[in-house]
């Protein structure tokens, strides 16, 4: 059966920490995360990894950027909702409270998967 054997490439960024209306200022955080590219062929799969030193998160994202687009919403730690069509299905994440992580799982990648990806978090003030 023919495979095709293109690369869809990801590329992850640092966490954005949202701006609570309550704050004055933005609270910084730190995270690890993969600072190469991931890249793997169509239909495969992997985990990227987002981790978050806050003390308490209220609320985690993922983001996805595409070339000269804004961010978009792709999924959302209490939230089934707002993932968008052409990801339906091929994402997961669960919120990992001891170990701090929010990793993304995609599955059954596609070109169009090709991407900047953000983790983001909302603080619990
Ligand atoms: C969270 O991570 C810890 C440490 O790796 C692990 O022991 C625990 O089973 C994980 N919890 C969930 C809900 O996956
Ligand atoms: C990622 O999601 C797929 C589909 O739900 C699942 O089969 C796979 O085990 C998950 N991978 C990890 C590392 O959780």
């Amino acid at each position: 059966m023919f495979y095709n054997c293109l690369y869809v490439c990801l590329h992850i960024i640092l966490l954005i920490v949202f701006l609570s209306l309550l704050l004055e200022m933005t609270r910084a955080d730190s995270v690890t995360q993969s600072s190469h590219p991931i890249v793997l062929k169509q239909r495969e799969s992997t985990i990227i990894q987002c981790a978050y030193e806050t003390a308490l998160a209220n609320g985690l994202f993922w983001y996805i950027q595409d070339p000269n687009q804004a961010p978009q919403l792709i999924l959302s730690e209490h939230s089934q909702e707002d993932i968008p069509k052409r990801f339906q299905h091929r994402l997961s994440a669960s919120h990992n409270k001891t170990e701090k992580t929010f990793h993304l799982n995609i599955t059954a990648a596609v070109l169009s998967d090709s991407a900047t990806y953000f983790c983001a978090l909302s603080p619990t003030l």
